[in-house]
């Protein structure tokens, strides 16, 4: 499992061979088994392989080619309809319709998530994560028809790779790193922690194609901008307050 972690790349090409459905079975339990709160399991996982359906999520992820490609689309959702219904069901009170609830249930998401990609890649499959789903989670929670109290917090495509990108690079442990306390970054650290990231052969070739001067202006110019961030948080924002997660007033 370690060396499955230390090989993880991302895999943007898939071949259109099926994924065995007892194979995925063993993925989503290896996906169920994450540590979840308090046990309660407040995350849903919708796989879709139609064709017609993963061809209405591609148009939402930003048409990115995985999402056609690959055999299997797998979305995790912050899920505390099934949760809520089983309280009512039971003469339980659930006061699980604010943000806390919403952060305790994409956590549970999320872990869900990186034990199903472990899960998969050491069966040889490949995975590629969708930042996307955040972007148009309004546009998923109609094609995925998600009710009340389920919102969609990330994707994984997952398929036979038909490419072998290598290892792309990491900052050094010690970046990440705090011992005890965190202890805050002086510009010298910075420079040498982010120096061999800027020597890449790969930054030099951004900087030339974006005609920028620093890879930091890459993602604050080009990838991840101000503007952008702030419209998809609002958008964002908008779908977990209609999922029916806002209620933050005191009673
Ligand atoms: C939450 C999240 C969202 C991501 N979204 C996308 C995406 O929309 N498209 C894509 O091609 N890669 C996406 N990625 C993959 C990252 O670009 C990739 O993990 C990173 O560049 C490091 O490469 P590696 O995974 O091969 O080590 C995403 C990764 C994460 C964790």
């Amino acid at each position: 499992m370690v060396e499955t972690a230390l090989n993880h790349r991302t895999i943007r090409n898939y071949k259109s061979d099926p994924v065995d459905e007892d194979i995925l079975r063993v993925i989503l339990t290896a996906g169920t088994r994450a540590s979840t709160t308090g046990n309660m399991q407040v995350y849903s996982i919708v796989v879709t392989s139609d064709p017609s359906l993963k061809e209405r999520l591609w148009e939402v992820h930003f048409r990115q080619n995985m999402v056609k490609q690959a055999p299997l689309v797998l979305t995790f959702c912050a899920d505390f309809n099934r949760f809520n219904t089983w309280c009512r069901m039971r003469k339980a009170d659930p006061g699980y319709d604010n943000f806390l609830s919403f952060m305790t249930a994409a956590i549970d998401a999320l872990l869900a998530a990186q034990n199903c990609a472990l899960a998969a890649e050491e069966y040889g499959l490949g995975i590629c994560y969708l930042g996307t789903t955040l972007y148009n989670a309004e546009k998923i929670v109609e094609i995925l028809e998600l009710p009340n109290a389920v919102v969609p917090v990330t994707t994984l495509v997952m398929g036979y790779p038909a490419e072998n990108p290598g290892l792309t690079d990491r900052l050094p442990v010690q970046a990440v790193l705090h011992r005890e306390k965190y202890r805050n970054y002086s510009e010298r650290d910075i420079d040498s922690l982010y120096a061999e990231k800027e020597s890449l052969e790969l930054t030099a070739k951004l900087l030339e194609e974006n005609q920028l001067e620093t890879l930091a202006q890459v993602f604050t110019e080009k990838r991840y901008t101000r503007k952008d961030n702030v419209a998809f948080s609002q958008k964002i924002l908008e779908v977990i307050e209609r999922q029916g997660f806002m209620n933050n007033r005191k009673e």
